[in-house]
């Protein structure tokens, strides 16, 4: 789409506050790091590889992620990953990242902790020297294993404290509510961490209310199955409840089976806080302007929800009070 509206999309200043950074890992970078490291795939070449990416719903996705992601062994790896995401979101106008990780995909193989960690750190660094790209980044944690296993990564992660914005919960929602996380959650909560959580992507609406009420989340990720549930929509809109917003996975997933039966319009028409991200881009056919096309190209959507979801995306950020307003400002002049 060559639009002016695909151009203004693609031309405003926006954040991007949902993106697992292992779910950025191209198929040639995963050949790339395979051949580094000198570990073996299943996959013979680039090309089976995104051949196998034909995904039928949220498991057979994780499968496929986590395999992608067995080639992260050093600290460097971790870096060119985070690198190469960063480049990209660059060209996207990204001025904000909150990026994932998935600490326990990595400690499961041996990676220690430090090492992932550390490798992230060090990119999201030099991105806010070199590209001028502010950035956090959020530790999840993975709901199909048990809470104790969640605990003791939490252990783990108490050195690098300063290198953590928030903790967040991913992975396989159905059967594992947000309730089965509490006391992890909780002791999050009393170290100054952000809390976030997937809830109601393949899960029910009641999953999105358990994050709020019991896990006390600030975000909803994903979100979209809300509107299942009149009363719960009224409160995300009245207590102005972020939820972030894939598209692309959405689609890739089969949570709505074409973008033309998104349900992204009747979100913002309910006032919902939502703002458009790219999830797992090396998987999911794109980065976050790539999102923001598809919608557009799509769905009914304006310029003024254009200027809605770029406003959304630095409220929803976890930033000062001055810098978010710098943001703002500079929507408020890209829309002028
Ligand atoms: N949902 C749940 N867990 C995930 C996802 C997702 O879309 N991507 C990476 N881990
Ligand atoms: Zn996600």
């Amino acid at each position: 789409m060559t639009s002016p509206l695909a151009q203004l999309v693609r031309q405003m200043p926006k954040a991007e506050l949902h993106m697992h950074i292992e779910g950025s890992l191209e198929p040639e970078l995963i050949f790339a790091l395979a051949k580094r490291n000198q570990v073996s795939l299943r996959f013979d070449s680039v090309e089976a590889l995104r051949h196998a990416y034909a995904f039928t719903d949220l498991q057979s996705f994780l499968d496929i992620y986590y395999a992608g992601a067995s080639v992260l062994l050093t600290e460097q790896d971790f870096f060119d990953m985070t690198w190469a995401y960063l480049l990209r979101a660059q060209a996207d106008q990204v001025r904000h990242t909150e990026i994932f990780f998935d600490p326990q995909t990595h400690t499961a193989r041996g990676v220690v902790f430090a090492t992932a960690i550390t490798g992230i750190d060090r990119a999201l660094r030099q991105g806010r020297t070199e590209l001028g790209i502010s950035s956090g980044l959020i530790m999840c944690f993975l709901r199909h294993l048990s809470e104790d296993e969640a605990l003791a990564t939490l252990e783990q992660a108490l050195p690098f404290r300063s290198m953590l914005i928030g903790v967040g919960l991913d992975s396989s929602e159905r059967d594992h509510p947000p309730e089965k996380f509490t006391r992890v959650f909780a002791r999050c909560r009393e170290l100054g961490l952000h809390l976030v959580a997937h809830a109601g992507e393949e899960g029910p609406p009641e999953y999105i209310k358990t994050a709020l009420d019991v896990l006390q989340v600030e975000r909803i990720d994903h979100g979209v199955r809300c509107l299942e549930d009149v009363e719960l929509v009224r409160r995300l809109a009245r207590e102005r409840i972020p939820l972030t917003v894939c598209p692309l996975s959405n689609v890739k997933l089969r949570v709505f089976d074409t973008m033309a039966q998104h349900n992204l319009p009747a979100l913002l028409d309910a006032g919902l806080a939502v703002m458009l991200n790219s999830d797992d881009p090396a998987y999911f056919g794109g980065y976050l302007n790539d999102n923001f096309v598809a919608v557009f190209n799509a769905l009914p959507l304006e310029r003024k929800h254009a200027q809605q979801l770029a406003r959304n995306s630095f409220d929803a950020a976890f930033l000062d009070a001055d810098s978010k307003q710098r943001y703002l400002d500079e929507v408020e002049q890209f829309f002028k």
